[in-house]
């Protein structure tokens, strides 16, 4: 049984009087979300993490949005596994489209990232998704699949089974213009078939979130779907009262 999972993604949003305000805030909801099974979390700015996880309940996720895969060394501007381990960060996100778009990031790239994140004990959470041209011209299994399979190449079943994926096409991020929940079931279906021919039976256990115009609205749509298993959301995860009511949709 994969335990439901809500990511809220705030991309370069909240000051840090802000996302202390959030982390003093979201006790209630983060136990009523425990209460249920549920796992919840947020990804702030790198300059924010601390702030978040010394204000917020133990049980809330707290995700960087990035990491280099080096340990220490001559990479300005970067931020090393140690340095987030430090503070206590355990989880990240890779692959966002974003950071494929603005800043030349590659399923490649994420793939060595993954396995020092994985070798460190640490948790992926990989980001996939095809933009409007290759999914009007029907070719989103195909662009998904291959970012599966260069994003999680070399690792084992058990490595694997710690990865969460996320899927979010780019034409619905941001835009509200939200995937179908039938849109969203074939493709995660499809993502689900493709890891569990590389890694076997583990693909059961491996989360698959969707993301892209996910609202307290929408979200309950999505998890009536039997492959996908929480959301990764933007814009609706800045404030307490949206959070609340993403978390709200996910218990149904
Ligand atoms: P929105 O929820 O704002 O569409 O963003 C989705 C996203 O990119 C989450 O990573």
């Amino acid at each position: 049984m994969r335990k439901k999972l809500l990511l809220g993604n705030w991309k370069m949003n909240k000051t840090r009087p802000e996302a202390k305000e959030f982390a003093l805030g979201c006790g209630e909801m983060v136990s009523y979300a425990v209460s249920h099974g549920i796992d919840v979390g947020v990804a702030p700015t790198f300059v924010c993490l601390d702030s978040v996880l010394d204000n917020a309940p133990g049980d809330l996720i707290v995700a960087a949005q990035n990491v280099n895969e080096h340990p220490s060394g001559a990479y300005t501007g970067e931020i090393s596994i140690p340095m987030l381990q430090e503070i206590g960060v355990k989880w990240v996100i890779l692959g966002h489209s974003e950071r494929r778009e603005y800043n030349g990031e590659t399923s490649k790239a994420c793939n060595l990232k993954i396995k020092a994140l994985l070798e460190a004990g640490m948790i992926p959470v990989y980001c996939c998704g095809e933009s409007l041209e290759t999914f009007e011209k029907g070719e989103t299994k195909p662009f998904v699949e291959e970012q599966i399979k260069t994003g999680l190449a070399d690792l084992t079943p058990e490595q694997a089974e710690k990865v969460v994926i996320a899927y979010e096409p780019i034409w619905a991020i941001g835009t509200g213009k939200s995937a179908t929940k039938e849109i969203a079931e074939d493709t995660i279906g499809h993502i689900r078939g493709v890891l569990k021919g590389l890694f076997g039976p583990v693909a059961e256990n491996i989360r698959i979130l969707y993301g892209g115009s996910v609202k307290p609205g929408n979200i309950a749509e999505y998890m009536s779907e039997p492959d996908i298993d929480g959301a990764l959301v933007g814009g609706a995860s800045l404030t307490l009262e949206s959070y609340r009511g993403l978390i709200e949709g996910l218990v149904g």
